[in-house]
């Protein structure tokens, strides 16, 4: 079969590898028939996660069709569609238990192994361990476009940023930062009734979309944002702000857009250590929450994609086959210049 293979800093290509196969009577395999790439696959590609070596399959998001299944698997079987998401469960180790899979102990202690300690879903086929209680399966009325972005992205901004934050009815709520993280936080804002969703970014492009999304108000970043995200709030700041981008700065803005007694849900993967004003801070009883997505709300998503509630589909914007897969890389390491959200790849 052919995959995405990694071979260190910069270095990946599309190349002949062994057939994916069960080695686990839990396993299944999966044939890709949708994939897409993550801002952490970047990260990989520049060295940044020391974990993954020379040799390793990229990906850890994919829709595809069952294979084969291994002697122990009960719940899927050769023919059934198949969501795979970036998170696998062993469903029986303390964490797993307590409904937190992406600290899953059974391979490399996190939830997070495929395209990482394992081989990725940017491969014709993959071997998906523990598939009982990993695998989701995928509705008829939910398309492979529309699935393909509950592999990560979308949990990510519902669990780590709408759940987090623990956005109520009436709620205002300021996302920074609207790439498809933030954004999917914009879409599943409203399931909880927020009454104003305001989306920061630098990015005029990502406005317009954070609008199309559901936001009911955007704000370009400059030198007034706290204040103009403020006045839109009565002048009492937002109950929810949710810090989709990684900085310190960002994680500041949040900071200082959120009323007392608010919560400050941070989203992004920061780099740096982050210098928070704790001394104007102590007095405002607000909550900040962090996180590794669990992706355990997909089958919540699922049924909402499949009513029409969560227009999933919005979040692809370019199309690639695997022969293309340099291309779409080189798009979405510039997604902002090309007006890119995410990439839809298939065979
Ligand atoms: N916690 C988790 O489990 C988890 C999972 C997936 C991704 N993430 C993280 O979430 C973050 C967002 O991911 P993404 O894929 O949407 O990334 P992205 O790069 O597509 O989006 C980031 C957005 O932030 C905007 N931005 C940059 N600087 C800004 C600034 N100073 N103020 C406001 N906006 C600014 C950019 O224009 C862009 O639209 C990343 O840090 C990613 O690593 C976290
Ligand atoms: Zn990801
Ligand atoms: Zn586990």
């Amino acid at each position: 079969m052919k995959a995405l293979v990694y071979h260190g800093p910069g270095n990946k290509s599309w190349e002949d590898v062994p057939d994916a196969t069960v080695q686990e009577p839990t396993d299944v395999v999966v044939k890709v028939e949708t994939t897409t790439i993550c801002g952490t696959d970047l990260h990989i590609l520049q060295g940044d996660v020391a974990a993954v070596t020379d040799g390793r399959i990229l990906g850890h998001e994919a829709v595809g069709t069952v294979t084969a299944v291994g002697d122990a698997v009960r719940g899927f079987s050769v023919g059934d569609r198949v969501l795979v998401p970036a998170i696998t469960k062993c469903g029986r180790c303390e964490y797993c238990q307590r409904g937190m899979p992406s600290h899953c102990q059974t391979v490399g202690g996190i939830g997070w192994i495929f395209g990482h300690l394992i081989d990725g879903t940017q491969a014709e086929y993959v071997r998906v361990p523990y598939a009982d209680t990993s695998l989701y399966a995928v509705p008829s009325e939910v398309t492979d476009e529309q699935a393909i972005f509950l592999a990560d992205s979308l949990p990510t901004g519902y669990e780590v940023g709408v759940l987090a934050g623990n956005v109520r009815p009436g709620h205002t709520v300021a996302v920074v930062g609207a790439g498809a993280v933030g954004l999917s936080a914009v879409l599943t804002t409203g399931l909880w009734g927020a009454s104003k969703v305001i989306a920061i970014d630098s990015n005029k492009f990502r406005l317009e979309k954070a609008l199309e999304f559901g936001a009911t108000d955007v704000v370009e970043v400059g030198p007034g944002t706290v204040g103009d995200v403020v006045a839109l709030t009565d002048g009492l700041g937002v109950d929810v702000a949710i810090e989709a981008v990684g900085y310190p700065e960002t994680l500041l803005t949040a900071a200082s857009l959120v009323r007392p007694g608010g919560t400050i849900a941070n989203v992004g993967v920061h780099g740096t250590p982050v210098e928070l004003p704790m001394q104007d801070m102590w007095i405002s009883n607000v909550t900040l929450t962090m996180g590794l997505v669990d992706t355990v709300s997909i089958p919540t998503l699922l049924k909402m994609v499949a009513s029409g509630r969560i227009p999933a589909e919005k979040m692809g914007t370019h199309r690639f086959t695997f022969g293309q897969i340099d291309e779409a890389y080189s798009v979405f390491a510039d997604a902002a210049a090309n007006l890119a959200l995410k990439v839809v790849i298939t065979p």
